[in-house]
């Protein structure tokens, strides 16, 4: 009763606090009950004691002043899936508010408006929803950091806040805000961070924003503008040149045009410039970098044109450069490959002409050289060193003479890809001093000389692409100790000899080609030879299929596992039917649902990834962005990796399942399974997976009968469909 009283005193007078009876110790222990909801977990300490009043200033997260009032909060990354209660209202000596990162949902009481002593209030990481109550803020004259970033929040961005005086931070971005930005902002003179990405904002960028500039010398002015992926269109404003203090700009994916305007290249403290994905023309400010500060420039995917200017690694700041799918021209500067502080360069599907700059072939921390689909011509340095490159990419270019021995340097390298050029010479043995190499392609150019035996020391080695070269000699049959290679295309080249038959025991070899060679003989029958049909063996007059009786060559006799193999690969097809056919059935079964919820990844443009890597990005840290286009994760994509093509899916799929800290049948799926079957019942999915694991066991003995699988398939568990979470 005393509470029921207490809180209508708090509805009919709200500047009575505080109330009478009611402390702040209760008023705790009233959020860790309403917070908590079901379940919650995280506030154990926070219990009542009646023999000492202040207890709960020792409480997790509290601090109280010198009269046992609460002045600080912070409840951060605990399980909290409940509500904030209205009484929160009550801890009106609050000064920093943080509930952020628990789960929290519901709406933002508007009893909050009782904080008027508030300097930061955090909510971010939550699911709140419905609108932000925007007047909650408006007796918060203190308020310096307002972050609601990552909720649910929807309707239009809030306008109250420009009413405070001494509000520095503002972030509201990854939230279902829709609207424009309103001109208003431009009146927050004290703002140094706004932070409005990942919404489904639309219009266009207002120019009165330039006003958040330098205005006193007390006053900083805007450091951080941050309006990526939403919907605006326009150009950037021509005013924006007064924004002095300006250190990082993202504004990629909107639908934005024109031309990136000169004075961006004159902002004295510009760091981070990130534009990608939108529509914009013309050159980049050849001012770019001069100021010594910038650290990441990305502008890919725009309709850019002209010369890359010479100093944007002036200061020796740059980490990461990103030109890629755009039209710029001309050579790339000397200068940037005397960049030693860069990390990533990807400039691939451009026009660059003339020879790549061989410092870039030396620096010591990149990472990442994507230099495919352009026109550069000349030849690879023979100095090569980089410990830190795992992906090197020239595909597509004019690139001539030999491949450089001293390539086998770089000792992290993961990808080498060289294919479409003009290289000739041999393979040079030194590359089989890559042990962590697991993509070589050499495709279309002009290598000539033999494939050197000793690639089986590259032991990583999944991929070799060696075709439509000049290749000669024959198939080295160290090849087949290369335990993990799944993909082998030695086509169009002189290869003699027979074909090894110990490539048959390469059980992990999906895809061979040998078509257009010299080879001659018998094509083995065995083992994993049964998996390739007549189109990995095309136009090698000389050889000739295993069953052609007539072959004038003799046979390899090995003929061992035939019927084992044989088998299973009627098994597999068997299952892989069924499957279908099961999948299929689910498919139709879905239709009558409702449409789900579609799970979507937008990746942060296209690159090679594992699926580790892309689960790692899966936190929520990471968000950058929800709104209209799905949660858009930001990933700090790893250099190298290999998940696609090519790749040994039962391997894969073992090695991703081992890796699992809590194993189980459903954590196991979730973290293989496509994500375009989000609609399926995850009973289902299960049950096959569990069958398809059982038919590719190593001992055959171990391995189900045909009817034990028929049996599995036409018999599933009998549960609740829950849909595949992911
Ligand atoms: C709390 O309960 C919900 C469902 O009621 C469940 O999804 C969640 O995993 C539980 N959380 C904890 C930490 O037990
Ligand atoms: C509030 O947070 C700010 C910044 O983190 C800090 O300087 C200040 O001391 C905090 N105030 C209280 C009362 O905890
Ligand atoms: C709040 O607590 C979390 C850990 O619980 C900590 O990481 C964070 O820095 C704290 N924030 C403030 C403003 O004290
Ligand atoms: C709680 O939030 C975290 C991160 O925001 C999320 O990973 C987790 O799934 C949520 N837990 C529940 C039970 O919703
Ligand atoms: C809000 O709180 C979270 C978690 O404590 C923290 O990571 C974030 O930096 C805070 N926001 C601001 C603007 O300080
Ligand atoms: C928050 O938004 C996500 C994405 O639209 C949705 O799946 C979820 O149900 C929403 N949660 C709440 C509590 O509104
Ligand atoms: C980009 O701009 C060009 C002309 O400037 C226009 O033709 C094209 O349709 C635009 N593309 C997009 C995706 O807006
Ligand atoms: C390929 O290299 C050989 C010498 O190894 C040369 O005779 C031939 O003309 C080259 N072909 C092309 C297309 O450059
Ligand atoms: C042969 O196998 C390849 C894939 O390895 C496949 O694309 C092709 O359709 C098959 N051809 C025949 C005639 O079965
Ligand atoms: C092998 O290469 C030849 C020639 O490029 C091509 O016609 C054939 O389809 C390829 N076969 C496979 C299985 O990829
Ligand atoms: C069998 O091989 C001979 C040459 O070795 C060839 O002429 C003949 O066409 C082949 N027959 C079949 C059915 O492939
Ligand atoms: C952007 O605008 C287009 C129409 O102009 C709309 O179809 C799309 O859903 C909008 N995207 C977002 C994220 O709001």
């Amino acid at each position: 009763m005393k509470r029921f009283l207490c809180f209508l005193l708090l509805i009919l007078v709200p500047l009575f606090t505080p109330c009478i009876g009611y402390s702040d110790l209760e008023v705790l222990l009233k959020l860790k009950t309403s917070m908590y909801g079901r379940n919650g977990t995280g506030l154990e300490d926070w219990v009542a004691s009646p023999a000492s009043p202040t207890a709960h200033c020792y409480f997790s997260g509290v601090k109280c002043d010198e009269e046992s009032r609460v002045v600080s909060l912070n409840v951060s990354f605990r399980y909290l899936p409940g509500l904030i209660p209205p009484e929160i209202g009550l801890l009106n000596k609050l000064v920093n508010l943080t509930l952020s990162s628990s789960n929290l949902t519901g709406e933002i009481p508007v009893e909050i408006a009782m904080l008027t002593s508030l300097r930061i209030l955090n909510v971010s990481n939550n699911v709140f929803y419905k609108s932000f109550p925007g007047k909650i803020t408006l007796g918060m004259a203190q308020l310096e950091v307002l972050d609601v970033y990552n909720n649910n929040f929807s309707g239009s961005l809030p306008t109250e806040i420009v009413n405070l005086k001494n509000l520095k931070h503002v972030h509201l971005g990854g939230n279902f805000f829709s609207g424009t930005i309103p001109e208003e902002y431009s009146e927050i003179l004290s703002l140094q961070y706004l932070g409005l990405n990942g919404n489904a904002l639309s219009g266009k960028i207002p120019s009165s924003l330039s006003k958040l500039k330098n205005l006193k010398s007390l006053c900083v002015g805007l450091k951080s503008l941050d309006l990526s992926i939403n919907n605006l269109t326009g150009e950037i404003p021509e005013s924006f040149s007064d924004l002095k203090s300006i250190e990082l700009i993202n504004l990629f994916q909107n639908k934005l045009h024109g031309p990136i305007p000169e004075f961006v290249g004159d902002f004295p403290n510009l760091e981070v410039f990130q534009v990608w994905g939108n529509n914009f023309t013309f050159e980049l400010p050849q001012n770019l970098g001069r100021n010594g500060k910038l650290k990441i420039l990305d502008v890919s995917i725009n309709h850019l044109t002209g010369l890359i200017p010479r100093d944007l690694c002036k200061g020796g700041e740059l980490q990461i450069l990103i030109l890629m799918n755009n039209f710029f021209l001309g050579s790339l500067p000397q200068e940037i490959g005397q960049c030693k502080s860069l990390l990533k360069i990807r400039i691939m599907s451009n026009m660059f002409t003339g020879t790549i700059p061989a410092g870039i072939f030396n620096l010591p921390l990149v990472t990442l050289v994507e230099l495919s689909n352009n026109f550069f011509s000349g030849e690879l340095p023979p100095e090569i060193s980089g410990d830190a490159l795992g992906l090197l990419s020239v595909t597509n270019n004019r690139i001539t003479g030999k491949i450089p021995p001293a390539i086998g340097n770089l000792k992290n390298l993961q990808t080498l890809s060289l294919d479409m050029n003009r290289l000739s010479g041999e393979i040079p043995e030194e590359i089989c001093r890559l042990k962590t190499l697991t993509k070589i392609n050499f495709r279309a150019n002009n290598i000539s000389g033999e494939i050197p035996a000793s690639i089986i020391h590259c032991t990583s080695l999944t991929s070799i692409d060696f075709s439509q070269n000049s290749l000669s000699g024959g198939i080295p049959k160290e090849i087949s100790r290369l335990k993990d290679l799944s993909f082998l295309d030695l086509s169009r080249n002189q290869l003699t000899g027979q074909v090894p038959g110990e490539i048959g025991y390469m059980t992990s070899l999906t895809s061979l080609n040998l078509s257009c060679n010299n080879l001659f003989g018998r094509i083995p029958s065995v083992g994993q030879f049964l998996a390739f049909n007549g189109s990995s063996f095309l136009g090698n007059p000389n050889l000739c299929s295993a069953r052609n009786d007539t072959c004038s060559f003799g046979g390899h006799g090995h003929g061992g596992s035939f019927s084992t193999s044989k088998l299973i690969i009627t098994v597999i097809a068997l299952v892989t039917v069924l499957l279908l056919i099961v999948v299929t059935v689910y498919r139709l079964r879905k239709k009558r649902l409702h449409n789900s919820r579609a799970w979507k990844l937008t990746a942060f443009q296209r690159l090679d990834f594992k699926a580790e890597d892309v689960l790692e990005c899966l936190k929520e840290e990471n968000i950058i962005g929800k709104g209209g286009a799905g949660t858009v994760y930001r990933g700090s994509m790893p250099e190298v990796g290999e998940f696609g093509d090519g790749v040994d899916i039962v391997r894969w799929v073992r090695k991703t399942t081992s890796e699992l800290s809590q194993p189980s049948d459903s954590a196991s799926v979730l973290a293989v399974v496509d994500p375009r079957l989000s609609g399926y019942p995850l009973a289902g999915v299960i049950h096959l997976f569990k069958i398809a694991m059982l038919c590719v066991k190593d001992e055959s003995s171990a391995r189900p009968t045909m009817r034990e699988v028929v049996h599995r398939l036409t018999n599933p568990p009998q549960s609740a469909p829950s849909l595949l979470a992911l």
